[in-house]
């Protein structure tokens, strides 16, 4: 059996009053949070401390919105994948589409950060996705396989043992449209594919996360797709009521 997630994605929102309460009442209703279906929190850096504060030792995994590409040194700036593991995080979100657009994450520093989460033990949940131009273009299976191939051809189809792969389109984040059952499950079941090509035992074990407008209505449909094995989560994980009622949906 594949392990399933929801994990949610704060983006740039937060402050240790609201992210207390937040965290507080999805301490309270994870109830369901288990090794098989993993209930997880990536936020940003500086809140890191107080994920391991309210979270450590909860069934609760947490993690960071991106690491470094560096291990250490003159960078300003910069947070290490190695800092991350040090509060305690177990994972690590990377090439998520806001980082390719807006900072410069080509498909080689993804694959490198992917590489620098694995080697201090952090799940990188690797994400890639199409723009709507793409798409509109026939480009969809084209572009999301160039941005997983960057990853297997840096370290390997095995790699992708220790990963979660998060599909988001970029046309469905935070727009409010979500990509149907049906497109995203073709899409998860290309990705799969491109993966069982190299590696049969490795595809049928990684965990395919959807992104892009989840919320606790569309989630259990979509949810209950062969190929889509949980969701990366951005709004609705602002607010425990959807975000909980979203990780029930596994
Ligand atoms: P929304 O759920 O807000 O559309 O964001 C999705 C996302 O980008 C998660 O990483």
């Amino acid at each position: 059996m594949r392990q399933r997630l929801v994990v949610g994605n704060w983006k740039l929102n937060g402050s240790r009053a609201t992210n207390a309460a937040l965290l507080r009442a999805c301490v309270e209703g994870a109830d369901f949070a288990s090794p098989a279906k993993v209930l997880g929190v990536c936020a940003p850096f500086a809140y890191l401390a107080q994920l391991q504060e309210v979270l450590g030792g909860t069934a609760i995994q947490y993690g960071s919105q991106d690491v470094s590409r560096f291990a250490s040194g003159a960078f300003t700036g910069e947070v290490s994948a190695a800092m991350v593991a040090d509060f305690g995080c177990r994972l690590a979100i990377v090439g998520h589409s806001e980082r390719r657009a807006l900072f410069g994450d080509t498909d080689e520093i993804v694959a490198i950060k992917f590489g620098m989460a694995q080697a201090v033990g952090l799940t990188p949940i690797l994400c890639v996705g199409e723009s709507l131009a793409e798409r509109e273009a026939g480009d969809t299976e084209a572009v999301v396989s160039r941005q997983l191939q960057a990853v297997i051809a840096a370290h390997g189809v095995k790699s992708l043992a220790k990963a979660v792969v998060a599909y988001e389109p970029v046309w469905a984040i935070g727009t409010g449209k979500t990509a149907s059952p049906a497109q995203a499950q073709a899409v998860h079941a290309f990705l799969r594919g491109v993966v069982a090509e190299q590696d049969a035992s490795v595809a049928s074990s990684l965990p395919i996360l959807y992104g892009g407008s989840v919320k606790a209505s569309n989630a259990a449909e979509l949810f209950a797709q062969a190929d889509i094995d949980g969701g990366l989560i951005g709004g609705a994980s602002l607010v425990a009521e959807d975000f909980l009622a979203i990780g029930r949906s596994l």
